[in-house]
C-alpha cells in the first residue's frame, strides 16, 4: 500500500504541474502540445499503463487491509485509541469516494481524448487534440466545478494521513525524522489540493467574467 501510494503522490504532482499550463491565456497551445506529448510517448505511455495499475492495486490493498483489520477485532473498540485519528479510521471511505472521482474524471477527460470526439487544434504546422477547449467547456459548468473542488477534499484527507503513513510502514520511523515528514505530508497535502482545486474555479470565474 506504501509504494503504490507514494507512487501515485508522485502521479499527483507530475499532473498538477502539467495542468497548471490550463491555466494560461495562449488558447491552449501550451498544455495542448504538453498532452500531445504525454499521450503519444511510449515511455510516459507505459509509466501510464503502470499508473492505472497501481490505482487499482491500492484499492484492492486497502479493502483487503481494512477487512482483515475487522476481522482481528470484531467488535468495536470502545473507545478509541487516541493515537488512531478519525482520518486513518475513514482511509477506506477516503479511498473509495476517490475512486469513484477517478472513474468519473477519465470518463470525462481520458475516454473523450482517446476514444471520444474531441475537436483539433492547430499550432503552425502541427495538430493536436483540444484538451484544453474540453476543460474549459467542463469547467463552465458549476456541477462539474462542485464535484471536482468536493473531491479534493476527500483527496486531501487521504493524503493528509497517508503519506507519513506510508513512511512508517516502510519502516521510516525515527524521533528526528518523522515530524519533518508529517510536515512536508501536510505541505505537499495542502499544495496539491489547493492547486487542483483552484483549476476548476479559476477556469470557471474566467468564463463567467
Ligand atoms: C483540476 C483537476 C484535474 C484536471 C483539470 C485534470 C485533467 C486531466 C486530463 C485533461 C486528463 C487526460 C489527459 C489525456 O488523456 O490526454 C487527465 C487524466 C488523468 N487524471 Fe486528471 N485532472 C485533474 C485532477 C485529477 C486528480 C485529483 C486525479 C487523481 C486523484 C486525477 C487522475 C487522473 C488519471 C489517473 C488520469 C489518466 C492519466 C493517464 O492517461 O495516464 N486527475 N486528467
Amino acid at each position: 500500500m506504501s509504494l503504490t501510494g507514494l507512487f501515485l503522490t508522485l502521479f499527483l504532482v507530475v499532473h498538477l504541474t502539467g495542468n497548471i499550463q490550463l491555466l494560461f491565456d495562449d488558447g491552449g497551445e501550451a498544455f495542448n502540445k504538453y498532452a500531445d506529448f504525454m499521450g503519444s510517448n511510449p515511455l510516459i505511455q507505459t509509466i501510464a499503463i503502470g499508473n492505472f495499475f497501481f490505482i487499482i492495486v491500492h484499492f484492492i490493498d486497502g479493502i483487503l487491509l481494512t477487512l482483515r483489520n475487522r476481522k482481528a477485532r470484531p467488535v468495536a473498540y470502545a473507545s478509541t485509541n487516541k493515537s488512531s485519528t478519525w482520518f486513518s479510521r475513514n482511509m477506506l471511505i477516503f479511498g473509495a469516494v476517490i475512486f469513484v472521482f477517478i472513474l468519473v474524471h477519465l470518463s470525462n477527460f481520458w475516454y473523450v481524448s482517446k476514444f471520444g470526439s474531441i475537436e483539433t487544434i492547430k499550432y503552425g504546422s502541427t495538430e493536436v487534440k483540444n484538451i484544453y477547449a474540453l476543460a474549459h467547456a467542463k469547467f463552465s459548468n458549476i456541477i462539474y466545478v462542485a464535484l471536482y473542488v468536493g473531491s479534493m477534499l476527500f483527496v486531501a484527507f487521504h493524503l493528509w494521513h497517508g503519506f507519513q503513513s506510508a513512511f512508517q510502514t516502510i519502516g521510516l520511523a525515527h524521533e528526528k525524522y518523522t515530524p519533518i515528514i508529517k510536515s512536508a505530508g501536510y505541505g505537499l497535502t495542502i499544495l496539491v489540493c489547493l492547486g487542483f482545486a483552484a483549476i476548476p474555479l479559476l477556469i470557471y470565474f474566467k468564463i463567467l467574467f
